[in-house]
């Protein structure tokens, strides 16, 4: 991972970039890494604020042997080796939020986009974009953030070496990639599990057409979250944007 980079100043989105270099038979594990994005994409069409030198923002070109329904196993990867990076490097403990959000102190610092191209049930590349908050102050946030979103070196209190985050990334994804293929999914939900400030609580799941209210069970091998209403009904929810 992160043996073939393509580094750019200033881009629309690396995740434009890294769909264009995918159909050019780039090896796995290139990356794009920019240091201002003008539009960056975040979950569910929101833009995500990737304002110059304070942040990473990168795109990840995987090739996996697996079917398409297993794709999002992959993000939760992706956060479990984000979680190991932010520890090696700050010594603070973030939690993952599902599906993908890291928080410090309840506020986001990393949000992780997963796109795929697929031909039938065959993965021809995932782009794994992953926007880590790194030396933002809080008055770089735009006002509607502040509340909700924060950056390393805020909840550390010093600023950090953003090449030594992308470093140490490489190294835990690189490990948990391995571990993944060599294994399957199994010993990294449990990783994913032990980060995961959502599961045994009450959580509010907003979907695109509703509003369901229920304990976190876990989730399931495909990375979907199980939560049961109070009236013991059980929900699979594939996309939400969760209240804890
Ligand atoms: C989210 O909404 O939480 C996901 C945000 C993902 C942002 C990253 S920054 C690098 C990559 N390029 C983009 O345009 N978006 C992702």
């Amino acid at each position: 991972i992160g043996r073939n980079i393509y580094y750019e100043e200033s881009v629309e989105s690396t995740q434009i970039i890294a769909k264009l270099l995918s159909n050019e038979n780039v090896p796995e594990g290139t990356v794009i890494i920019a240091e201002e994005q003008l539009s960056g994409k975040g979950r569910m069409n929101r833009t995500w604020h990737s304002p110059k030198y304070t942040g990473i923002w990168m795109s990840l070109i995987l090739r996996p042997n697996i079917p398409l329904t297993k794709a999002p196993q992959l993000t939760l990867l992706t956060a479990v080796a984000i979680v190991h990076a932010i520890e090696e490097e700050t010594g603070l403990q973030p939690e993952i939020k599902w599906p993908n959000d890291i928080l410090l102190a309840g506020k986001k610092v990393t949000g992780i986009l997963t796109e795929l191209h697929a031909e039938a049930d065959r993965i021809h590349s995932i782009i794994i974009g992953i926007g880590i908050n790194v030396n933002q102050k809080m008055e770089d946030f735009p006002r509607e953030l502040q509340e909700k979103a924060s950056s390393l070196a805020i909840e550390k209190g010093e600023l950090m070496s953003r090449a030594g985050l992308i470093r140490s990334f490489f190294k835990h994804f690189e490990k948990l990639y391995m571990l993944y293929l060599e294994q399957g999914f199994f010993p990294i939900k449990l990783l994913w599990e032990g980060h995961a400030v959502s599961i045994g609580k009450i959580l509010k799941a907003r979907t695109l057409t509703n509003v369901i209210e229920g304990k976190a069970l876990g989730i399931t091998d495909d990375g979907v979250l199980i939560l049961e209403d109070e009236t013991g009904y059980i929900h699979h929810i594939y996309s939400a944007d969760i209240e804890v």
